[in-house]
């Protein structure tokens, strides 16, 4: 195992003013690598690109340098700036490399410690964490000994990621393809957080629910509110990125971060039913989903016909938060009331009825915040602490600082 150096983590926005040495090599997947590398530098990264000769065969050097505004390194003897030599400086200038796409030669290569041209004698020099995209044909990715010189890396602390299966280059499907931007980005943030050693929530199990939950009239009409979900996944991601293991009970479509467990419900009881299978072995429940308050008596197994009149009899659902406020032990609660008035008399209310730790709350009849909107504003009231007013601002701002209080309290 080699001794890496580690990667500060940045919290939210963890790729922020990140070093990173990015390595293309020759497979046809390297002008996926252009769109990898827009994304790195959108979130903020410093990027210095440098390609092995083959990968410029499939494309040009000049199209990472416009994009990156930085010199792009192909040619290891062509030391222009007799201040460095060029490969130790790059691999020294990093915090984290990544290969992308990665060919099962250039695998094989740095496996073994050759070094024959700028990029492998570059992380042959680099004591950065390494990062690696495969993207070959299925057949040289399954070779023995592509997966030798994988396993040899992989035991040496290189994160070595598994490609997609999908429509090869080939004209076939199979096992080898560059994954969507999203996907790696993903996974690089997941393999930063699992590296660093002094995250807050690293050990703590934390449930976060979102959505506004549907309770079905008949296979094809239900009960259902405004909420998009998108403060609760955001909750989600903040507390992953503090290194706790999430899950995500979410009656939201949208999308969640690989290295978040997501577990798609529909109503409220089905939420009931995961979080409470759940509740013992977590340290918080952040209650962020809109729960319907009532469901229909019956569920229609028939689309229901046109009537002159209809009424639909409902009942309570069961109330989740109230439920594990009655159950909790250690378990730090936060709920949300979304409120159209009287919304600190009501929070209030909340957080002593339901035994609650942190109660959230929000005035969801203004246009330019709350349901939809990327934006809210909330006071998060406690019982031992004064209010805490969050002005108006985007919600994954709004989920740091919910979470931020979450550490403050678990201490
Ligand atoms: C059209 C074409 C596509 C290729 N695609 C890949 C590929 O996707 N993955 C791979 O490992 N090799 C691929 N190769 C083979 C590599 O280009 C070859 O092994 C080369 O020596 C890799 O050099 P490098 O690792 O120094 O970049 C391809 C070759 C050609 C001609």
């Amino acid at each position: 195992m080699v001794k890496y150096k580690k990667v500060m983590n940045r919290g939210i926005n963890m790729f922020n003013e990140m070093k990173i040495a990015f390595y293309v090599t020759g497979g046809i997947a390297s002008y996926k690598s252009v769109s990898l590398m827009r994304e790195l530098m959108k979130l903020g990264a410093e990027v210095r690109v440098s390609m092995t000769p083959s990968a410029t065969k499939f494309i040009s050097p000049l199209t990472f340098q416009v994009l990156s505004k930085q010199t792009v390194h192909v040619d290891t003897f062509s030391e222009d700036d007799p201040k460095y030599v060029q490969h130790i400086h790059h691999a020294d200038w990093a915090e984290l490399s990544i290969i992308a796409p990665a060919t099962a030669n250039t695998i094989a290569k740095i496996a073994n410690g050759t070094a024959d041209n700028f990029v492998t004698s570059a992380l042959l020099a680099t004591t950065t964490p390494i990062f690696v995209v495969p993207a070959m044909n299925e057949h040289m990715y399954e070779h023995p000994a592509t997966q030798t010189n994988i396993e040899i890396l992989k035991k040496r602390g290189v994160y070595i990621m598994e490609p997609a299966t999908g429509f090869l280059a080939e004209g076939y499907s199979g096992k080898g393809r560059f994954p969507d931007s999203t996907v790696i980005l993903d996974e690089i943030e997941g393999f930063i957080i699992n590296q660093s050693d002094n995250l807050p929530l690293q050990g703590k199990k934390i449930i976060v629910t979102a959505g506004g939950t549907k309770e079905r009239i008949d296979p094809v009409r239900y009960i259902s509110n405004d909420s998009s979900g998108k403060m609760g996944h955001a909750i989600a991601e903040a507390a992953m990125k503090k290194g706790a293991e999430v899950t995500l009970v979410t009656a939201s479509e949208l999308a969640v971060h690989s290295q978040i467990k997501k577990v798609k419900v529909e109503s409220a009881q089905e939420m009931y039913e995961v979080v409470d299978a759940n509740f013992d072995n977590i340290n918080v429940l952040i209650m962020a989903a809109a729960v319907s308050d009532y469901t229909p008596v019956k569920q229609e197994n028939q689309k229901m016909k046109k009537t002159e009149q209809l009424s639909i009899e409902l009942k309570k659902t069961k109330d989740i938060l109230k439920e594990m406020g009655q159950k909790k032990t250690h378990q730090l609660l936060v709920g949300f009331a979304a409120e159209t008035e009287n919304i600190e008399e009501y929070a209030l209310k909340k957080l002593t009825e339901k035994n609650v730790d942190f109660i959230v709350a929000n005035d969801v009849s203004k246009k330019d915040r709350g349901f939809h909107s990327n934006k809210n504003e909330v006071v998060i009231y406690s019982k031992q602490d004064d209010p805490v007013l969050i002005s108006l601002s985007d919600k994954s701002k709004i989920a740091e600082r919910i979470i931020e209080l979450v550490v403050e309290q678990l201490g």
